[in-house]
């Protein structure tokens, strides 16, 4: 047998479709774009892709870009002034600080100085708080986007046992979340989880959000589980891949061979992160301008 791929990287383009045709509505009736501000802090260059990425899809979606590069040398205070400098624009409906930041800059302090209702990360201990309680928020952009995937392969999670494999503030813990939300039992196993591999094999889904390449194996899995791998690992450079192969947390071939689907790795949970950022951001503008967004295929 082999297991079904989970097509992100198509899936991201619909709800990007989407998302530009709900944009141009947004912007007839508003009289104004709806706006993403992206700040990003040094010269990491894995994070300056990231954001050059996410301004390009920002435009793209007929949403307004403001792009706030800092040295590497900016200080707390600095990034702080920027921040409640955009909390106050009333053109810009989401702000994203890239993380991580450099050190001795203080990353809670940045992200709880985030206009919850801008916080388009869904980072904001308000935000992580409406999460856990079921009120209305922003949710994380990976997280949102694996159960937009799971709900598109499974249909209703109810019942489902789902180990989430990480508890990580950004995927793992909001992950959950979502799941239990979603009526799901979830177990949240990570590296102090005792027989890991048995925890794994009682899942009907697993997400793998660990950051180690391959470390879940195919004998782990639950034949026909549902496996949605966060990982995105590049391995040492090979001569069949001078740059390194990108791998995830999962060895895909020998799940493949054992779940019912999976995610690839890349074109699998990757696209979908920026595809709900513009999403958030949608969502955002649409509640500061206090209008009605037609429809909810988003
Ligand atoms: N760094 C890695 N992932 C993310 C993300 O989703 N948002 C931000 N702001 N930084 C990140």
């Amino acid at each position: 047998m082999s297991a079904a791929v989970i097509d992100g990287k198509a899936f991201a383009a619909g709800l990007r479709q989407r998302v530009g045709v709900a944009a141009a509505a947004f912007a007839a009736q508003a009289g104004r774009k709806a706006g993403l501000a992206v700040v990003l802090v040094g010269e990491d260059p894995a994070s300056a892709v990231y954001v050059r990425a996410k301004g390009k899809a920002t435009l793209e979606a007929g949403m307004a870009s403001f792009e706030h590069r800092l040295p590497a040398a900016t200080s707390e205070a600095e990034l702080l002034a920027l921040i409640a400098q955009l909390n106050a624009d009333p053109a810009v409906d989401g702000i994203l600080v890239q993380l991580p930041l450099p050190a001795g800059i203080d990353e809670q302090a940045v992200i709880a100085a985030i206009a919850p209702d801008k916080d388009v990360d869904g980072f904001h201990i308000d935000n992580a708080g409406r999460l856990a309680v079921g009120q209305e928020g922003f949710v994380p952009c990976t997280p949102l986007g694996c159960l937009m995937l799971l709900q598109d392969a499974l249909g209703d999670l109810s019942g489902k046992e789902a180990v989430v494999i990480g508890r990580s503030n950004i995927v793992g813990k909001p992950m959950a979340q979502l799941l239990l939300n979603a009526n799901a039992t979830v177990t949240i196993a990570h590296s102090r989880t005792a027989d890991l591999p048995a925890v794994v094999r009682r899942a009907d889904i697993v997400v793998a959000a660990v950051g180690r390449p391959e470390m879940i194996r195919g004998d782990w899995l639950k034949p026909g589980a549902v496996v949605i791998d966060v990982g995105i690992n590049r391995l040492a450079p090979t001569d069949d891949a001078p740059k390194g192969r990108l791998v995830g947390d999962v060895a895909y071939d020998e799940a493949a061979g054992v779940a019912a689907a999976i995610t690839p790795v890349p074109g699998g949970v990757g696209p979908m992160t920026i595809a709900v950022l513009l999403r958030n951001t949608l969502v955002a503008a649409y509640r500061h301008a206090g209008l009605q967004m037609e429809g909810d295929a988003l």
